[in-house]
């Protein structure tokens, strides 16, 4: 038997801008995604000559053939031809769901990372992006990390400079978002705004925070804001206190401020935990 280890980075969308909606129901993107230090341990044991099993600290995860990770290493051992004989995942999770943090879909690419790297590195990284793509959109980004432009459904990657070192709050509110739902939603919109996305890879070629921060948006924060005010109380929290940008991360419900240093990040996170219990203080990765 042999136990693998690996960090399962969580994202935000530093822009996410909708194209069309494709004959295939999903819809055509262009976002900047990026990594964050925020992560979830996961741990694999291989060759246990024993049943499939996941063990997940979190209660409302499922633990069998549901979870993204299992499907990851399924789809591992049936494009890579290797037999994994038997296999025990144990996920730590510190990533909230139903937040536009890409928990899941992050689970599943250290899984697919951790496997090709015991199998000596089988594909190539865009190949295992690749194979990330029949799990979830945005599961290639998660297997590639960094900083990204994500194209198509989130699966043609294209790196980008890395995002300067600053300080990211994150505020996840307890309501959670149907993301097929919120499609449809969208839909029925116009949209009014959109990001600026070339303006943001000049802006991260440059290095300039404020630029970057300035920046940020995403098309369904909007959408989202409107039915739930609570997204316009953190806002303004992270405003007053010094956030160069914020907004909600991809479908929800998650909603971030870059911060001019880590004393404001704090004293925003001090006035968000009277009201919010899941907050974090993280980096870029
Ligand atoms: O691929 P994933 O499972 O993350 O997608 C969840 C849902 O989000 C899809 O079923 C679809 O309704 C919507 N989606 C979309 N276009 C994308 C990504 C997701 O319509 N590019």
């Amino acid at each position: 038997m042999t136990t693998l280890y690996e960090s399962a980075y969580a994202k935000i969308n530093l822009t996410l801008d909708i194209l069309c909606k494709r004959e295939d129901g999903f819809h055509d993107l262009e976002t900047i995604m990026q990594t964050l230090s925020l992560c979830d341990d996961v741990e694999i044991d291989v060759q246990t000559g024993k049943e499939w099993t996941l063990w997940c600290d979190k209660e409302d995860v499922p633990c069998d053939s549901r979870n993204l990770a299992w499907k990851a290493a399924e789809l591992f051992e049936q494009h890579s031809g290797r037999n994994l004989g038997g296999v025990a995942i144990r996920i730590k999770k510190r990533i909230p769901s139903q937040a536009g943090m890409g928990g899941g879909s992050s689970d599943a690419a250290a899984v697919l990372r951790m496997l090709n790297r015991y199998c000596g590195h089988l594909f190539s990284e865009m190949e295992l992006a690749d194979l990330g793509g029949r799990i979830g959109s945005d599961v290639p980004f998660c297997v590639a990390g960094g900083t990204c432009m994500c194209e198509g459904r989130g699966e043609r990657l294209r790196r980008l400079p890395a995002m300067p070192e600053c300080t990211i709050l994150v505020c996840k509110p307890e309501f959670g978002v149907s993301t097929p739902a919120l499609y449809r939603t969208i839909d029925e919109k116009e949209i009014l705004r959109r990001p600026d996305n070339a303006a943001m890879e000049q802006a991260l070629k440059a290095k300039d925070l404020a630029s970057i921060a300035r920046g940020v948006w995403n098309v369904f924060d909007p959408v989202v804001s409107e039915v739930h005010p609570e997204m316009n109380e953190i806002r303004d929290v992270m405003q007053q206190c010094g956030a160069l940008g914020q907004q909600m991360t991809g479908s929800g419900s998650a909603f971030f401020g870059v911060m001019p240093d880590a004393q404001s990040a704090e004293r925003a996170a001090e006035q968000l935990r009277r009201r919010y219990s899941c907050i974090f203080i993280c980096k870029p990765v």
